[in-house]
């Protein structure tokens, strides 16, 4: 059985370490922001193990045409999506974006956007969510589109 629940930006490492940043250090799990009052940290757990995380940031993206008209307190950003590879692929990604919509819904929460891997776009139009550019660079991580969805 999985559950996913409520973790500190650190206990998301082990998965963000092996599936984000690959051979890197530690220090370069973190993300700007972890440990703000307005983010949150969702962990999938299959026994006591931690095997899928995501972080969620109050943020906009003022380049975003289709969120210029949405308050700063209304949009979030998601980061740090992953689910370890062995168990990618079985429905687990889906479940910690499910809940987290969830949680984000019963926050007032408009819109959730983000700056998607090429390779994880499919995975996210799945999910109702919607390419907004053009594809881009990020040093160091590859190439990216935004995107978002209407909650
Ligand atoms: C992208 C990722 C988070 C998806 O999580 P997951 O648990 O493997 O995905 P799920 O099993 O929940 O997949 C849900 C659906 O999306 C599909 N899907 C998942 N990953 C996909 C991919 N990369 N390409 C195409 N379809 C994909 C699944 O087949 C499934 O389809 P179905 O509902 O028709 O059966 C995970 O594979 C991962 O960590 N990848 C490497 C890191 C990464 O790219 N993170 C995203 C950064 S933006």
């Amino acid at each position: 059985m999985i559950e996913i629940l409520p973790v500190t930006a650190r206990e998301t490492f082990p998965v963000r370490q092996p599936v984000l940043r690959k051979g890197r250090p530690i220090e370069d799990c973190h993300f700007s922001g972890d440990d703000l009052g307005t983010t949150f940290h969702l962990g999938a757990f299959e026994k006591d193990k931690i095997i899928g995380v995501a972080t969620f940031l109050m943020n906009k993206d003022v380049h975003l045409e289709d969120i210029k008209d949405i308050k700063l307190h209304h949009c979030y950003q998601l980061r740090g999506m992953a689910v370890l590879e062995v168990a990618q692929g079985k429905g687990i990604g889906k479940k910690i974006l499910k809940h987290a919509e969830q949680i984000l819904k019963e926050r007032h929460i408009e819109v959730l956007w983000f700056n998607a891997r090429v390779n994880a776009t499919a995975f996210y139009e799945k999910m109702n969510y919607q390419i907004v550019s053009e594809i881009f660079d990020i040093p160091g991580v590859g190439e990216h589109y935004k995107m978002i969805k209407k909650l």
